[in-house]
């Protein structure tokens, strides 16, 4: 094995999100989220779980910050809960839980870990819910107004915020697949929260600029290679739609200031009600970003089929794939794909992989060890193929493993782990895996190893 080094300054981080992590939902006068809301109702998650407990982390951070320090890890994304700030969404703050914020950034600062926020990570106050959730055109203005305290509060001290996490899944899998929070079916629905949710994206970039705070602000997009089952004409056509889908309904009025015509002409004609594309809002959602959060999981191929309305194709991947216990496909060479994507055809000057991670039925052994080596090899895959995107000329200059614990994994539950850091939901006890060994490594190293011809 050799040694390969990567760029000097590049971050090497992980990645959580409030719901899935923290628990104690009803401390310190949290308000109800939609998630709270969305597992009470049976049939929408796993044994109906939910992340009333989760992994404790509201009460256990300080360990939780010691165990990134002594992993070596030097970024820490994390995302605030809305409905600790703002109970009800808006109103008077709520102070004891931004306190909570302001310990977690202090104690990763002292431990010389710099943090990372993610303003929404589809947490949304029930409250906000109850008034139309992102399909109100008022919620920018309460988002606004979310993000102003935040960056009162923590500005200059948090030096990267992200605005929101994977905009397409809080957007569609909530509003029309119903797979998530708040569980709607309705497709012109989930387009219109799609769009008010980048015009507060635009509204907090556009503040955070005029304020002259120091710093980096972008969004976290889930963009991931859509690819014709077969040559068949249908279906290059499926996979562009597919791709018009996920990735350039958020890309293009992003980098662009404009939806994908395509796109809008195939809903337009299935009688899909569209957003109104007011001219300001526009401007407003292609401020330019300091960063584009990549998540990036695996590439799905796509099939033809009129069953889907109105998008005309469904995920249909080849037989004898590897795949991970999701049924996701291990698919790195489409990462690099995707990262020269962004640089080539999007111009994007700064890219940091704010998600990439896989699942697995780890197991803790009679050693107490969780050997998980299929996950330290996705890593390492993906790791490398980074890599080389980065010797190509790809901007990436971070990387957020997603994620540091095995924790609250939306409707599957606690019966998907990603973390690289086992967790005991029982007793809370935490056990560094194989696969987070190896990335501790890889940090101090700076560099992942590669496999020579000598072995
Ligand atoms: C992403 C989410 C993240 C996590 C991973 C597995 O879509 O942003 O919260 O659930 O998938």
């Amino acid at each position: 094995m050799e040694w390969k080094k990567f760029p000097k300054d590049f971050i090497w981080g992980v990645a959580t999100s409030a719901y899935q992590i923290e628990g104690a939902y009803n401390e310190d006068d949290r308000g109800e989220t939609i998630w709270d809301r969305y597992c009470s109702i049976p049939g929408n998650v796993l044994h109906m779980d939910n992340g009333n407990i989760a992994c404790d982390h509201y009460h256990r951070y300080k360990d939780d910050i010691q165990l990134m320090k002594n992993m070596g890890i030097k970024a820490y994304r994390f995302s605030v809960a809305w409905s600790r700030i703002f109970p009800k969404g808006k109103g008077k703050v709520n102070q004891k839980g931004l306190d909570f914020y302001v310990e977690l950034v202090d104690g990763l600062l002292k431990a010389g870990i710099e943090p990372v926020i993610t303003l929404y990570h589809w947490d949304l106050p029930q409250a906000l819910q109850d008034i139309g959730g992102w399909s109100n055109p008022d919620l920018p203005v309460y988002f606004l107004e979310y993000a102003k305290v935040l960056f009162e509060i923590l500005g200059g001290k948090v030096k990267k915020w992200i605005t929101l996490n994977e905009p397409y899944c809080a957007a569609f899998l909530g509003n029309y697949e119903g797979r998530q929070a708040p569980g709607n079916h309705d497709f012109s629905l989930a387009l219109r929260c799609a769009y008010y949710m980048y015009v507060g994206h635009g509204m907090v970039v556009d503040y955070f600029k005029s304020s002259g705070l120091e710093g980096e602000i972008g969004i976290a997009l889930n963009l991931m290679g859509r690819l014709p089952y077969s040559s068949k004409k249908k279906d290059v056509y499926a996979a562009k739609i597919a791709d018009g889908y996920l990735n350039r309904w958020f890309l293009d009025p992003l980098v662009y200031g404009k939806y994908p015509q395509d796109m809008v002409t195939l809903y337009e004609s299935n009688g899909v009600i569209m957003p109104e594309f007011d001219e300001e809002h526009l401007r407003l959602m292609s401020l330019e970003v300091d960063f584009i959060g990549l998540n990036y999981y695996n590439d799905f191929w796509v099939k033809s089929s009129k069953s889907r309305w109105p998008l005309g194709f469904v995920i249909e991947n080849p037989p004898n794939l590897p795949v991970n216990d999701r049924g996701w496909p291990v698919t790195e060479q489409g990462f690099k794909d995707m990262l020269l994507r962004l640089k080539n055809e999007y111009n994007i000057r700064k890219i940091y992989i704010t998600e990439n991670g896989t699942s697995f039925p780890d197991v803790v052994t009679k050693k107490g060890t969780v050997e998980d080596g299929n996950r330290k090899d996705y890593m390492q895959r993906h790791i490398s193929m980074m890599q080389e995107a980065i010797e190509d000329g790809a901007p990436v200059k971070g990387y957020f493993y997603w994620s540091l614990y095995d924790n609250f994994e939306w409707s599957f539950g606690y019966t998907s782990r990603f973390g690289i850091v086992f967790v005991d939901f029982e007793s809370q006890k935490r056990i560094i895996k194989q696969s987070g060994h190896w990335y501790s490594d890889v940090i101090k190293n700076n560099a992942v190893k590669e496999e020579t011809e000598h072995e």
